[in-house]
């Protein structure tokens, strides 16, 4: 067993820890206070390849390892997540799942500009009815002979705004229940597209979410990925994927927090001493260490099951939970260990609080992955 990382993991992670100490710390509480979109950061990133990262070089991306994808995104997600979620949603849902389900002809036509970012992608699965409970899709998707059309609402879209190619999924047989339905590359700029207003949220804001209208949208048939009725099972597939990123995400905001914390704990005094002496502080600090480092693990392994192209749909639910359960537990106590400075934007600790919760929420919430874990071991 080796936990050593490769040369060029090693040259990815710090390339993603430069850019985000150098530039993302910059105006992260601006981007914060405004939710303004971060177009220059994600040009910046698209120039050193993080965009497409672990696409196939055939495919124009960056033939990188799932492992080199996860110690990225926990670097860029220690300074700022709503820089990594739009990385994360690109890659690992869209990006992976065209790259593992699409023929030649959509990679030809979609992946590689994807893969260049050139484009950025989103995946639209969650609406007003169907957000835990995926299969429950309102949004059709009507078999018109050659092509599709889509009527319908998805909420909760991170990149619907800055995205050009959306995977969308919807139903086209409605009486066959999850068997029916299907999923679509659908480009925004397609007639009868609209978005809703920009979702003020508590964390990520500076990443765009919006609901999504659908309004007799024609979608030429060789859009659909798959066989017809595979669209439920290839959300579960990109989902599988896409929880590596977020579990990556969330490991990233705890040990952006760890970092923060001990970092105070080391010069903020207290009753005559760095509050470090205290072992009322050293030993959160030492139960919130031991948290980071085990959800990092369990991200790595997810990771590592993949590039060896083994089953990962437990593995990947396993880092996600516990990771963004973690942040949440790691960033509170972060803000403890901070007290009034804690509650402040300057001190940053907030606002990786206000991030950590997103993380149990989206890509299914950490009830969901319990769902997934005992099926897992809990089936046959
Ligand atoms: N791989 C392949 N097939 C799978 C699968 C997987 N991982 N998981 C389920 N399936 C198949 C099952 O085998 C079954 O197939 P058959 O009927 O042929 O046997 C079928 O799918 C239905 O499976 P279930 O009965 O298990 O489905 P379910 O309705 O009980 O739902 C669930 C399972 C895990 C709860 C699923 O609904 C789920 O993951 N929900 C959460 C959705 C989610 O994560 N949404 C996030 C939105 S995307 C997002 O957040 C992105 C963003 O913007 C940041």
């Amino acid at each position: 067993m080796d936990f050593e990382f490769t040369e060029e993991q090693l040259m990815i992670r710090q390339a993603a820890r430069d850019y985000a100490e150098r530039e993302l710390i910059q105006d992260v509480l601006e981007r914060d206070a405004k939710a303004e979109f971060p177009t220059r950061h994600i040009k910046n990133l698209t120039d050193l390849g993080f965009m497409g990262m672990i696409v196939d070089t055939k495919y124009d991306g960056g033939g990188m390892d799932t492992i080199s994808y996860v110690l990225a995104i926990e670097e860029i997600s220690k300074i700022d997540s709503s820089v990594s979620v739009i990385l994360s949603v690109h890659n690992s849902l869209v990006c992976f799942g065209i790259e593992a389900y699409g023929n030649e002809k959509q990679k030809e036509k979609y992946l590689k500009t994807l893969a260049r970012g050139e484009k950025i992608g989103a995946f639209l699965l969650s609406e007003p009815e169907a957000g835990s409970d995926a299969s429950m899709q309102r949004t059709l998707a009507e078999d018109k002979g050659d092509y599709y059309l889509i009527n319908g609402i998805k909420n909760w879209i991170s990149n619907a705004n800055s995205a050009s190619i959306y995977i969308v999924i919807a139903q086209t047989y409605p009486e066959k229940g999850h068997k029916g339905i299907n999923a679509f590359i659908v480009e925004k700029d397609s007639p009868g597209i609209s978005l809703g207003p920009h979702e003020d949220k508590m964390g990520m804001r500076s990443s765009d979410t919006h609901s999504v209208m659908f309004t007799d949208v024609k979608v030429p048939k060789e859009n659909r990925i798959g066989e017809d009725g595979f669209g439920f099972k290839f959300a579960m597939k990109a989902l599988e994927a896409g929880r590596i990123g977020i579990a990556a995400q969330a490991v990233g905001i705890a040990s952006g927090a760890l970092d923060r914390a001990i970092q105070y704990a080391k010069e903020r005094k207290a009753f005559g001493t760095e509050i470090a002496n205290h072992q009322a502080i050293a030993f959160k600090i030492s139960d919130m260490a031991v948290k980071v480092e085990n959800a990092r693990n369990l991200c790595l392994k997810a990771a590592w099951l993949k590039d060896q192209g083994k089953p990962f749909s437990m593995a990947s639910s396993m880092a996600k939970q516990y990771a963004a359960d973690i942040a949440m537990e790691v960033t509170t106590e972060a803000v403890q260990i901070h007290g009034g400075y804690g509650y402040v934007k300057e001190y940053h600790v907030e606002r990786l609080m206000r991030e950590a919760k997103l993380t149990q929420i989206y890509e299914g919430t950490s009830e969901i992955q319990k769902i997934v874990i005992s099926r897992s071991l809990l089936s046959d």
